[in-house]
Order: C-alpha cells, then structure tokens, then sequence
C-alpha cells in the first residue's frame, strides 16, 4: 500500500484495508524506534486553535524520527493577524516544510489546504467536522484492549452534535460491524447525516439521553467534553455542562470489563477517582497519539511502504 504524498484529510477517504494498514505500521513504530527515519525532514504544525495532545504529539513523533518541526500555536504571532488567507498562508509554509499537519475551527479547513499545498496535509481537527488522526489512534488503542476491532458494542456520551472525534470514529468503527448507542440530549445528538449514513451501511445503533439505559451492554464508553468553543449561545452551553458525569456511583452499573475512553481534556466529565480503575483507558489512549502519529508522518512521507 502507497501512502506517498497522500493527504490525511477525512476518515471517509479510507478503506477499511487502509486503515488495518496504518494500525499495523504504528505497531511496528511501536515495537522499533526508527530514529533516523526522517531525517532532514521538516514538519510545519499550524495550529490556529489550542491543543495539547494534536500538537505535542506530531511534534514529539517527529522529533522521534529524527525529523524537525517548524509552526505556531498562535496566530497573534503571524501575518493572519495582517490578514493573509488560509490559502496563502498553506502556500507559504509549503514551500519551508515537506508535511503539514493543521488544526483550524472551520469545518473544511484542512481540505482546501490540502488543495493549496504541493506537500501533504494532515488534518488535526477541522471546527466540528473531524479529527482522522484521533480515531486512527482510538482504534489503535481498542485494538491493543481488545485484541479486534470487530462487534464492539460502544457507547459515546456527551456532545455528539460538536464532538468531531465521535464523528470519525463512528465513520471508521462502521467497517467493523459496531452496535452503537449514542447518549446525549436531544439538542446535542448525533447530527442525522451520520445516522443516514450508519442506515445504509446497516449498522445497529440506538440513541438516549439516559446514561444508564445500556451500561451493562457496553464495552467501551466514550466520553465527550460538552464543547463551549462550538456554541453560537454561551447559554445553550450553561444549559448543557456537567450534564454527564462518570463517577465511581455509575461505575457499580457496568460491566467489570468495561474500558472508558475520552479524547481529552476533560472538564469534569470523568472524576478523577475513576482514573485508578480498570475501567480507564483515557491517558492510555492518548499516549498512542505518538506510535500512531509517527506512522502517518513517516507514510505519507513515502519513508515505509
Ligand atoms: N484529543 C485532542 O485533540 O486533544 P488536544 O485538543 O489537546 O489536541
């Protein structure tokens, strides 16, 4: 499978061969380090909205592999703040790096810089739309727990309408014969375009805003931040925050073999006494990013095939 030159945009673009493909390259990242795999390579990180993991993690991955970064994680500090465009902006730092991976709150955002640039463009989250590079290490991680991917039965709880990690994870997890129940109140549900497509794909899914309807029939619980950057009303947020709360309480409910999984931050979602359970996969998870993240830089720079 050639990766060469390839952008990293949308789930949707992948097969489900291609994603197994990459799951086993960040294996094989994990397993040998390949420090000088990239060497003399540049990476340009162009963050126009905050992250710790997205960021931290493709830098560190980079630097793993012998590779160096270049980039902000603000844009007070360039010429956006002038009002140079997107798309002049990606022409630019194509010309200084041989990868780019942006993160930026409009939804398509990572697409038209892919259009703009001659190099390949990672998408580390575009506004609402979708976060490919956190579902490719979500289900590296459901890999590693369970062993497959296939018949998981998955809860995803909190912002299902904003939360852009859920988006592509359903999209990717539908190859694999999922049974989905998706929690939230009804103002903050899945958008329908989503369940059109798990429609035609034939795929089990229930919706509820009670989180306990189907605690004893999941084997993953995702748990989403309500997510305040996304609400045109700072009320419609008030209305909505703390609404889901995973505690020790709720733990008595699930099954012993039930993991949690959170893209993080959290903001209270997840008490912090849950951390020493079984139960949480969370910080796990996101230590993943770097296996993961070193093989998409290190593919779609054409250095593994
Ligand atoms: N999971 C994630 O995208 O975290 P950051 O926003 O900190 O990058």
């Amino acid at each position: 499978m050639d990766f060469k030159n390839r952008d990293i945009i949308s789930i949707n673009d992948f097969s489900k061969e291609e994603l197994l493909y990459i799951l086993k390259v960040a294996k094989q990242m994990e397993l040998s380090p390949k420090d000088n795999l990239l060497r003399g390579k540049i990476l340009a990180a162009l963050f126009f909205e905050p992250s710790t993991r997205t960021r931290l993690s493709f830098v560190s991955a980079m630097k793993q592999l012998g590779g160096k970064v270049i980039g902000f994680s603000n844009t007070n500090v360039t010429s956006v703040q002038k009002g140079e465009s997107l798309w002049d902006t990606i022409k630019m730092t194509s010309q200084y790096s041989d990868v780019i991976v942006i993160r930026n709150p409009l939804e398509g955002s990572a697409r038209l810089a892919a259009e703009a640039s001659p190099v390949p463009v990672i998408n580390g989250g575009d506004g609402s739309n979708q976060h490919p590079t956190q579902t490719l290490l979500d289900l590296y991680t459901i890999l590693k727990t369970r062993g497959n991917l296939e018949n998981l039965r998955i809860g995803f709880v909190g912002d299902l309408k904003y939360g852009r990690t859920v988006h592509s994870l359903v999209i990717a997890l539908s190859h694999f014969n999922p049974t989905f129940y998706f929690i939230a109140p009804d103002e903050l549900q899945i958008p329908e375009s989503y369940l059109d497509e798990l429609f035609q794909k034939k795929v089990k899914y229930f919706k509820t805003s009670d989180l306990s309807r189907f605690s004893k029939e999941m084997d993953i619980l995702y748990v989403t931040r309500i997510q305040k950057e996304r609400f045109p009303d700072p009320l419609e947020y008030e209305k909505f925050k703390g609404i889901y709360r995973i505690d020790m309480e709720f733990l008595q409910r699930v099954r012993k073999d039930m993991r949690i999984m959170h893209a993080l931050p959290r903001v209270g979602e997840i008490d912090h006494s849950v951390d020493n359970t079984p139960h949480a996969l969370y910080f796990e998870q996101a230590g993943n990013g770097i296996p993961v993240r070193k093989a998409l830089l290190a593919l779609v720079l054409g250095k593994i095939k």
